[in-house]
């Protein structure tokens, strides 16, 4: 089976958060199970420079109004596609911000071009002689693709649409319907529209054959108005189409034993070498020596991820005995208050503001702890990372967090299942007394060293998750 898969980032040509991780770990998942996946992303600097061989398979004469070549190329086993259209995606920002951090204002028109290309392959007139038996899209971005294909050459070719987050809906002024190259029956509540404007997610709901999200509770959670954003009543409407299957991890990029990233490689019977790594990260984070566990956090620093709770957290850890580092970046006010936490304890609270993949290994590889307080998770993976590396995860019981983590209860300890520590409500006291859980936990060496063992034993690989995309996929197919 052929797939076409769509995305705005792919790990590890580019990223901005797990949905790269995520499209860049899936096709070598599939592929035992038959199932070939070409990967269409844009063709921003990043991506264009670090493919080295790359050739024209094809091209669209007048894409928005402009000519777009399209390359092929195999980068780390992907086999890629990637569209070249200067006056989209060659811009010196990222791939959805300009160098200040704001959204560049034609991103509608750049991610529905993006979609318009992968329905025009799908029609089988971008890429002589290669053709997917179905196309997979992922967020928002990409979510144009099932409506361009209704109206195109590929209109019985089944669709999967997966949301990774629900938050970001794509959603702009009527304005931009005109530009979308749509024909104006797709302005309707069948399509796009939506509440009188353009909504990209909104519309592949609508029509992507399956609806896919990344951990079982999220399917649950975004059918209610708490965590549907607004989309729940639709979600409702397609529930037999929808269905929650967690992410894996890539288990060659992320393996302690083997990571070329980390001072100190380790298994789970050599949990002691984690010392060394944890003096390299006192050293970098300017942590005082000494005991007590240090905590992690590796985040967007944003509401999602519940910053604005940690940051209420930061006197009580270092109170109890504890160090916390932080690596990210985002929300201003949020990086404000942990660096003001970061100054108020000098040697127990280190922070380092921005994006480092190199040093987020590290963290996992080095810290006894990772915190994950979010409000709201479709299914996160640094807690997935966590447990791979016996950093054990302290995590909100919010979606994949819910179903990947197993809370260190009595009867859990006593079953040996235990991997982490979970809390409800996701408020700051809730945060506060699973990491005093936790302390408590690290005091007993045994306790704490089981937990990690059991976290590093749980099956975070892709097999099962990659068995029930193929079988999903392999059920449209016999449908169609
Ligand atoms: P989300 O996609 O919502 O941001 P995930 O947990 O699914 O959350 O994925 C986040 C990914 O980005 C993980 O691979 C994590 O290690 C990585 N990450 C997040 N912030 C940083 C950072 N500041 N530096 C390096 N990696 C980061
Ligand atoms: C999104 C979600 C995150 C998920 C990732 C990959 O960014 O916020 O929870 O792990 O996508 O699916």
């Amino acid at each position: 089976m052929n797939v076409l898969s769509v995305a705005s980032e792919v790990y590890p040509l580019v990223k901005t958060g797990g949905l790269a991780d995520v499209v860049g770990a899936l096709p070598s998942a599939l592929l035992p199970h038959g199932i070939r996946v070409r990967t269409l992303v844009p063709g921003y600097p990043a991506v264009l420079h670090k493919l080295k061989k790359k050739k024209a398979v094809g091209g669209i004469d007048n894409l928005f109004g402009h000519p777009a070549r399209m390359l092929a190329a195999e980068y780390d086993g992907l086999d890629l596609l990637v569209l070249d259209q200067p006056e989209l995606y060659a811009r010196d920002g990222g791939p959805y911000l300009d160098t200040t951090g704001r959204d560049y204002p034609d991103n509608f028109r750049r991610f529905a071009a993006l979609s318009l290309a992968a329905a025009e392959i799908a029609g089988d007139s971008v890429v002589p002689g290669w053709k997917p038996d179905l196309v997979h899209v992922h967020d928002w971005q990409t979510a144009l693709t099932p409506v361009y294909m209704r109206f195109g050459s590929a209109a019985d070719m089944p669709t999967v649409m997966t949301i990774h987050n629900i938050a970001f809906q794509g959603q702009f002024g009527a304005s931009v319907f005109p530009e979308l190259s749509l024909p104006p029956e797709a302005f309707s509540m069948q399509f796009v529209e939506y509440y009188g404007d353009v909504g990209f997610l909104k519309g592949g709901l609508q029509t992507a054959t399956a609806i896919t999200t990344v951990s079982p509770s999220y399917a649950q959670e975004i059918l209610t108005p708490e965590f549907g954003m607004g989309l729940e009543g639709l979600l409702a409407s397609r529930v037999g189409s929808l269905s929650g299957i967690v992410n894996g991890i890539d288990a060659a990029t992320w393996n302690p034993e083997t990571d070329p990233l980390i001072p100190q490689n380790y298994a789970h019977g050599t949990l002691k070498r984690r010392a060394a790594n944890r003096r390299v990260l006192e050293e970098r984070f300017g942590l005082d020596k000494g005991p007590g566990p240090i905590f992690c956090v590796i985040s967007r620093l944003t509401w999602q991820k519940g910053i604005d709770l940690l940051a209420q957290v930061t006197d009580d850890i270092v109170a109890l005995g504890g160090k916390l580092i932080v690596l990210g970046s985002g929300d201003a006010a949020l990086e404000g208050a942990l660096m003001a936490a970061a100054s108020r304890h000098r040697g127990h609270i280190g922070m380092v503001i921005g994006y480092d993949e190199p040093l987020s290994h590290l963290m996992q590889a080095g810290s006894d702890a990772i915190l994950i307080p979010s409000r709201f998770e479709p299914c996160g993976l640094t807690q997935l990372y966590g447990l791979r590396y016996g950093c054990v995860p302290i995590v909100a019981r919010t979606g994949g967090l819910t179903d990947t983590v197993i809370d260190a209860n009595e009867a859990a300890l006593a079953a040996r299942v235990a991997t982490g520590f979970q809390f409800q409500p996701v408020t700051a006291d809730g945060l506060r007394l699973a990491i005093r859980r936790a302390m408590h936990a690290y005091k007993e060496p045994k306790v704490w060293a089981r937990l990690q063992n059991q976290g590093m034993k749980s099956d975070v690989s892709w097999a099962k998750s990659a068995e029930r995309y193929a079988s999903l996929y392999s059920g449209l197919l016999a449908k169609g």
